[in-house]
């Protein structure tokens, strides 16, 4: 088995999150009633389980790893939302859906497999009007990384932007900012946690016997540790976004826009509403 499948088979999530901050950035969101939505690269699946519970309509959820599709289809089974769920293994740079199909993108931790300027672009045509993309994505909070820490991420992860860049990705595609989360410590340690537990279980057979897990293994922990020494310089956040509605024509009649509101009060540093 490939070290990467290996190291992460089985873990609860994949990218820092947690359902509280799912929930949170749905409520950047107006009210929706029963949004079609799709959630790319869903990857075991968490956030879709939290969205099915947010929502009554169907998902449709796309990985290209088939064991991640299949863990997805059991957990939303267990949970009684099997009648909701599509399963797709494709990939998101090139979907098959018509335009304007979808009322609700979600992409949490996975935008970043094709880049979040070109995932924007890409994927507003399958939105119908009025629609929304929300998608997470590891950003800078400090401009002054420590050397070892940019060239870390130079190398990991070099379209990683900061939160001024991302919102004018935004704009630059054609959707009204409505709101950003970065997310805090706690929720780093969702995803780390768990994969450091797996990481140590694994340390003996690798010394063993296995030289490509040994290094698997070595550039996860270099990963995590970066965090710990670092984590104030850098985090992911969420970005909700829509596509403008159409301009009403000269002799509509005039309709008040829904405002939205964020139920739950959270530390005010990690939320902010983006001028539009
Ligand atoms: C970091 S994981 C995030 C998974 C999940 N959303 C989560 O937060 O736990 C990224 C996911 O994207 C999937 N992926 C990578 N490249 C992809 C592509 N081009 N199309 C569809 N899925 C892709 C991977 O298989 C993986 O499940």
């Amino acid at each position: 088995m490939d070290p990467l499948f290996r190291i992460h088979t089985g873990l609860p999530r994949e990218s820092p999150g947690g359902d509280v901050f799912t929930r949170q950035a749905f409520q950047l969101l107006p009210c929706l009633n029963a949004p079609r939505i799709l959630d790319l690269g869903c990857g075991p699946g968490a956030q879709t389980l939290e969205l099915a519970r947010l929502t009554s309509g169907p998902i449709t959820a796309v990985d290209l790893h088939a064991p991640y599709l299949e863990r997805v289809r059991e957990a939303m089974d267990a949970h009684g939302f099997g009648h909701r769920l599509t399963c797709l293994r494709h990939d998101m740079a090139a979907l098959p859906f018509e335009d304007e199909v979808f009322d609700l993108i979600w992409c949490e931790g996975a935008i970043y497999c094709i880049g979040f300027a070109e995932g924007l672009r890409r994927w507003r045509r399958l939105l119908a009007p009025g629609g929304f993309l929300v998608v997470s994505d590891l950003i800078w909070l400090r401009p002054d990384p420590p050397e070892a820490l940019r060239a870390f991420w130079a190398e990991a992860y070099p379209g990683m932007g900061s939160l001024a860049t991302c919102q004018a990705h935004i704009r630059e595609a054609g959707y009204r900012p409505l709101g950003h989360l970065i997310l805090p410590e706690p929720a780093w340690w969702n995803y780390y946690g768990p994969l450091e537990a797996r990481l140590d279980a694994l340390d003996a057979q690798a010394a063993a016997d296995d030289e490509a897990l040994r290094q698997t293994i070595d550039r996860e922990r270099r990963e995590i540790a970066m965090y710990r020494a670092y984590g104030g310089w850098y985090s992911y956040a969420f970005f909700a976004m829509q596509v403008p509605r159409p301009e009403p024509s000269p002799d509509a009649s005039f309709t008040v826009g829904r405002s939205f509101t964020i139920g739950e009060a959270f530390h005010s540093h990690f939320l902010g509403r983006d001028r539009s």
